[in-house]
């Protein structure tokens, strides 16, 4: 294997030169994900975990930024993949940063151990982990998940959705939402079965992934609160309609209505915490500020409407975004950029296209 020398936030890492960017990689690294990476590092230093465990590593470009921001945590790195424990051993070298390198998988590693932060970062989906993460995970840690299965979350293969997330999912004009949603809903289902609370302290969706960081605390009241706050959606895939609950025909068309759920309706990230996050990239990322904050803005709203779907579904023409936004008192969502969020009624709706 080849390898070359990039820079990545404060660290040097040795990754494979002239490789195909596929799951094959002899170690994967992808340089695209550095965003991801840089809004990581940046709660691991708003959090300060004592211990933390980079389950899917790779590279180590993940758990070694994490140890580069604090020095005085133990950091673990692990990869199945034994091509990864050379590459991983040579960038803690090459950084002078002292981790736990281990080759195992990564259920039986968590089995093994109790963290305070436990971070997935699979090929496609990581609800395959979730279960030894519960165990390993101490009161009050963090779980950091990627899911990259966009297919199965976004309504375009609902019976995977179904077998692997557990929720009846749809085609719908807020596919992006619905996936990062139907994602955090699992997660939080597999949490409280062991009387736990899985509460997104940050998430959101990103080209071709979704990234949620819970919280995650000890209870059943605690649990039982998320669980409450679990509802159907019922759509309409003739105009675009939704509403949460069971509703048979659509106030619009009066089509039939579509069910989806039940999945969680509260905040996908914590409006205290976003205050916290954009304070800490000023700092280091500032390219990231305007992301956080619209993350933020986002929680007043649930589920964006796609406003060319809407006008296209319903036979208007659509209006310029800032007379839509001040109109409908809504917000812009980092989901799509022809996206709206409002909490007007859909017939409001329409009503501003006139
Ligand atoms: C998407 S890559 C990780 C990328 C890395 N986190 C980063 O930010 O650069 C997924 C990794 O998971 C590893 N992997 C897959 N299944 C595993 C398992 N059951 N246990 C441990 N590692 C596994 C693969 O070898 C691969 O290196
Ligand atoms: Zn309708």
């Amino acid at each position: 294997m080849k390898l070359k020398t990039i820079k990545e936030g404060d660290i040097k890492l040795k990754v494979p030169v002239n490789e195909e960017l596929t799951k094959k990689m002899s170690v994967f690294y992808n340089p695209e994900m550095k965003f991801d990476r840089d809004i990581s590092e940046l709660i691991i230093s708003i959090l300060k975990p004592k211990k933390i465990c980079d389950c899917l590593a790779a590279s180590g470009a993940r758990g070694l930024r994490y140890k580069s921001v604090l020095k005085d945590s133990e950091v673990v790195l692990n990869d199945q993949n034994p091509k990864t424990a050379e590459v991983m051993k040579k960038n803690a070298e090459l950084n002078n940063l002292e981790v736990r390198i281990e080759n195992k998988d990564a259920n039986k590693l968590l089995f093994e151990n109790l963290f305070d932060f436990i971070d997935l970062d699979p090929f496609g989906s990581p609800i395959y982990f979730l279960d030894s993460a519960a165990k390993s995970i101490r009161n009050k840690g963090i779980v950091a998940l990627t899911a990259t299965d966009t297919a199965p979350l976004c309504g375009t293969s609902p019976l995977t959705c179904l077998r692997r997330y557990g929720i009846r999912s749809l085609k719908t004009d807020f596919y992006k939402e619905l996936g990062l949603r139907i994602f955090i809903s699992s997660a939080m289902k597999i949490f409280s079965r062991y009387d736990m609370a899985f509460t997104p302290i940050f998430s959101y969706c990103r080209r071709h992934y979704f990234r949620i960081f819970g919280r995650v605390t000890r209870g059943c009241k605690r649990a039982d609160l998320l669980l409450e706050q679990f509802d159907y959606i019922s759509y309409c895939q003739k105009c675009g309609f939704h509403k949460t609950g069971l509703i048979d025909k659509c106030d619009n068309c009066g089509n039939k209505l579509n069910l989806i759920g039940k999945i969680f309706t509260g905040n996908f990230a914590s409006p205290e915490f976003c205050v916290k996050l954009e304070k800490e990239s000023s700092k280091k990322f500032d390219y990231l500020s305007d992301f956080i904050n619209q993350i933020r803005a986002e929680q007043d709203y649930f589920m964006y409407y796609d406003i060319h779907k809407i006008c296209k579904w319903n036979g208007k023409q659509i209006k310029k975004k800032k007379f839509l936004l001040e109109n409908l008192e809504g917000s812009k969502t980092h989901f799509l950029d022809t996206g709206i969020r409002t909490n007007k009624e859909f017939s409001e709706i329409l009503k501003v296209f006139d």
